[in-house]
């Protein structure tokens, strides 16, 4: 079972997580197993101060290192203790590594996470240096805190978990999972204010389905997102399609 761990001011907001739908029923069905961790309660003095004004000037505060270090400390021993021999430490922040597809496999690889949800200005500097393995941003945008950062980075590795999802959905046909966006979907009605499914999936004819939705995958992420192509080599099957997508669209 996967450990994650979260070092957070305000655990409750991660009850989003584990209270419903995918990752709701995984966490149910034991896939893994989520502990938080109040740095307040890692305070040393009797006002419980877990901030202070940063060296240097300048506004906002700073997370205190000491009660962070110990608040992971005891994450990570309850990590070993569960059995997970080198837990991975990630601080969520925006100057991290950007979290991709790529990313989120390799750490559904992992036996346990340790996550280091900030608020304020950051951390102080030094503790990123002892105890961080890797700092991950989820995209360029500053969010309030690493918290609903460190939900996402939960949510999207834990779909990649075996059994997480029903038969009929699968990681494997998600979008980014063969490098490109998915294609479109339709469902009832057929006709929808004067709009018809494509005819071809309304045809019965799988081989033909399965070309035309490679085709709508090729073609949406050649005009949405020309930088995932860049990074793909394609077959010479999907350049033909992308060509014919190319040649429709005109
Ligand atoms: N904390 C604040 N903004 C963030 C971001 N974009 N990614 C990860 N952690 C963050």
């Amino acid at each position: 079972m996967l450990q994650f761990d979260v070092v957070t001011l305000f655990p409750a907001m991660f009850d989003a997580v584990t209270g419903s739908g995918v990752t709701g029923r995984a966490r149910e069905r034991r896939l893994y197993e989520l502990v938080l961790w109040n740095p307040r309660d890692f305070a040393t003095n009797s006002y419980r101060t877990i901030d202070d004004r940063p060296y240097g000037g300048g506004p906002g505060m700073v997370m205190m290192p000491e009660p962070l270090e110990k608040a992971l400390g005891a994450a990570r021993q309850r990590q070993k203790s569960s059995g997970v021999s080198k837990p991975r430490v990630l601080h969520l922040t925006p100057q991290g590594r950007l979290l991709d597809n790529q990313l989120v496999r390799e750490l559904a690889g992992e036996q346990g996470l340790v996550m280091l949800a900030g608020r304020y200005e950051g951390i102080d500097e030094r503790l990123v240096g002892r105890v961080v393995d890797d700092e991950v941003s989820i995209g360029d945008y500053v969010l309030s805190g690493g918290e609903l950062a460190a939900m996402v980075v939960i949510d999207c590795v834990v779909r990649q978990l075996p059994g997480a999802l029903g038969d009929a959905e699968s990681a494997v046909q998600d979008s980014f999972a063969n490098g490109l966006l998915d294609h479109p979907h339709y469902t009832r009605p057929e006709l929808y204010d004067g709009a018809a499914v494509p005819s071809v999936l309304l045809s019965g004819n799988h081989a033909d389905v399965a070309r035309w939705r490679l085709k709508q995958s090729l073609g949406r992420t050649w005009c949405r997102r020309p930088d995932l192509l860049a990074k793909r080599n394609l077959s010479a099957a999907e350049s033909s399609l992308l060509e014919e997508f190319k040649r429709e669209a005109e």
